[in-house]
């Protein structure tokens, strides 16, 4: 054992673990995608703190949960994400099961694609959400990654000619595609209805698995119908196979609960059943996990089944996607108003829970080191940690750093 090499690892946790060492009163966390409130203090949702005291959590038993996860959560969860009309149509074409919240969606489907199918290359956008290419590596070792361009630093947009080009070269038939649903992490950039349909097309014609991975439904727009557009787009392309990963751990603000669930929808031309994908996945997932957690599975569901909960939740949705947008036209305007060189229009109209800055390595090294300012090495900042009190200083630091 003592020849195991040290871990290169560093990411969010890493560095969350060194911001809560630092000891500067005028530290800011813009680390991970956690929302926070206006004092930077983690938040229950009203709905979920409702949803517990309604369930009596103190006198509930903690069985074990059916293999493939609580049914009526999943089909809550289903329908969440599909819509009604879908889920009526098409129930039979769908395999789904309760996971270990989005990173154990990913890694199920991983494996799945590893062993039961020939699927030879995953495609990945560049830049994604940094656990990515680990959970592709550690359960897939067959599947080769690649990447697609996704985002142009120089135009602070989407590089959507390239993506297509190189997809439209590069990819083979059968292989797997990456699509963020909404609310793209790293880099809060999404595409339009007329780029998404060009996507799926070229996934129609190429043959492509496509995964999505939906971990921000509510968070893009504030509503979870419209959140769900793309997904929902490419699932009415029948000959499409597709995959949904699922977390509930922003959209609830259930972090730690690993609330989830994954979706493999069939092709309906030809007609295809669900029934042997699902028990595979379920088998799968018995060797890993056994089965998804269900504390936080109870409380999404109880949710979900209650009318006016779930209004409760919809405005918890306003209240922290508002929030959110009320910092980033915050920060927005103090770089303005400091004449800060650059076009900072991004900041302000980037969607989701991260602000991808633009800034350098070098420029994030040094909010840190000088001005006790977190954010990823890739420039990515969690616009969550952003309050009324703190904004004007990092906008400040941000403007210190880009004149030098
Ligand atoms: C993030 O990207 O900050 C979050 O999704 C947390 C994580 O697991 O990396």
């Amino acid at each position: 054992l003592s020849a195991v090499p040290p871990s290169a690892a560093g990411g969010p946790f890493t560095l969350e673990a060194e911001f809560q060492r630092d000891l500067d009163p005028r530290k800011v966390n813009l680390i991970i995608g956690a929302y926070r409130d206006d004092w930077a203090r983690p938040w229950q949702l009203r709905a979920v703190a409702e949803a517990k005291k309604q369930l009596k959590v103190e006198s509930s038993f903690h069985e074990y949960l059916p293999l493939q996860g609580s049914s009526e959560f999943i089909k809550s969860a289903k329908r969440l994400i599909f819509g009604d009309n879908i889920v009526n149509e098409m129930s039979e074409s769908i395999a789904s099961i309760q996971t270990v919240s989005g990173t154990g969606a990913n890694s199920l489907i991983a494996k799945f694609l590893d062993k039961h199918t020939r699927c030879n290359n995953i495609w990945l956008p560049d830049p994604t959400w940094v656990n990515h290419k680990d959970i592709w590596e550690v359960n897939a070792p067959r599947i080769l990654m690649r990447c697609y361009p996704y985002y142009s630093d120089s135009i602070h947009a989407l590089d959507f000619d390239q993506m297509l080009h190189i997809l439209t070269n590069e990819a083979q038939q059968g292989d797997a595609i990456l699509l963020h649903a909404c609310a793209h992490n790293p880099t809060g950039q999404d595409p339009t209805e007329e780029q998404w349909n060009k996507i799926a097309r070229l996934c129609q014609a190429k043959k492509l698995f496509v995964i999505f991975d939906s971990a921000y439904q509510g968070f893009a727009s504030g509503d979870l119908d419209r959140d769900a557009w793309a997904v929902r787009h490419f699932t009415s392309f029948s000959d499409l196979e597709i995959a949904v990963c699922q977390s509930f751990s922003k959209n609830l603000g259930l972090y730690g609960e690993r609330v989830g669930a994954l979706h493999v929808v069939m092709t309906r031309s030809p007609h295809t059943t669900a029934i042997h994908v699902q028990d595979r996945l379920v088998d799968l997932h018995r060797a890993f996990v056994s089965m998804a957690p269900l504390f936080g599975c109870r409380v999404a569901n109880h949710i979900f089944q209650n009318q006016e909960l779930q209004d409760m939740w919809h405005a918890d949705l306003t209240t922290m996607s508002g929030r959110i947008s009320s910092m980033r036209n915050a920060l927005y305007s103090e770089l303005l108003r400091l004449r800060t060189p650059g076009d900072w229009a991004h900041a302000k109209n980037q969607v989701g829970m991260f602000s991808y800055t633009g800034l350098t390595k070098e420029e994030v090294e040094v909010l840190r080191t000088k001005y006790h300012i977190y954010m990823l090495p890739s420039g990515r900042a969690s616009v969550c940690g952003l309050t009324n009190a703190n904004v004007k200083y990092v906008a400040q630091a941000i403007h210190n750093v880009v004149t030098g």
